[in-house]
């Protein structure tokens, strides 16, 4: 089953309710939250006090993207604040095990995200540990991108680790996503699918999250 994760990011801020209501009649899975710090990515997004006001009114689950530098001093914050699932860098984070750890006590899905060019191996130590990697499929920082291809086979060879240790973790993919390259993906190993821009610049959100999902 693939699930898509709709990114409010490509939202317009002064109407996130009616986004909400939309994503929820559209059939998204999750709400993906991009927050961005300006240090680790070079935009400034959105913190805690969107994914809480986000908790207030929906329940589809919040999938809060942390592009930020030493996101271990803010989990606990977004847990607080209504996430579902906290996805960290391993690029800004010193001491990852400790950092999912944190995630993990809070009662938290803990999602591990890798910036296109970092290396499948440092997973290796930790996969049986997550419930989720996100693959950034583009630099992160920014919404409208295009999808870099060696994504492909990263996604390939993750999926191919996943089930040679018999492990169910999923395999997030964000950045350049549409109905384009959604069959590409999600035949390489794909099973949550980011999107942005393709569902708020579609005319038919619905329709286009069916897409994404390969119904249609
Ligand atoms: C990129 C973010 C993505 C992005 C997705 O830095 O993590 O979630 O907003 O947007 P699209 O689908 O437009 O590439
Ligand atoms: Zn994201």
């Amino acid at each position: 089953m693939i699930k898509v994760s709709p990114s409010i990011l490509s939202a317009d801020f002064t109407k996130i309710y009616e986004a909400v209501k939309m994503l929820e009649n559209a059939g998204a899975d999750y709400i993906h939250c991009d927050v961005m710090d300006g240090k680790f990515v070079p935009n400034i997004t959105f913190g805690q006090k969107m994914v809480s006001d986000l908790r207030r009114h929906t329940k589809l689950p919040l999938d809060v993207h942390l592009m930020i530098v030493e996101p271990e001093r803010y989990v606990m914050e977004f847990a607080e604040a209504g996430a579902d699932i906290i996805s960290v860098h391993v690029e800004a984070t010193i001491h990852l095990n400790r950092t999912l750890k944190l995630i993990k006590s809070a009662g938290k899905k803990c999602c591990v995200s890798l910036n296109p060019h970092t290396p499948l191996n440092v997973l290796d130590y930790i996969l049986e540990d997550i419930d989720m990697v996100l693959l950034s499929s583009v630099n992160p920082g920014f919404g409208g991108q295009s999808f870099i291809p060696y994504s492909i086979r990263k996604a390939q060879e993750l999926k191919q680790m996943i089930e040679s240790r018999g492990l169910a973790v999923d395999i997030e993919m964000d950045g350049g996503l549409g109905a384009h390259n959604a069959k590409l993906v999600t035949d390489a190993g794909v099973n949550v699918i980011v999107a942005g821009n393709a569902v708020f610049s579609a005319e038919d959100p619905k329709d286009i999250i069916s897409r994404l999902k390969l119904e249609k």
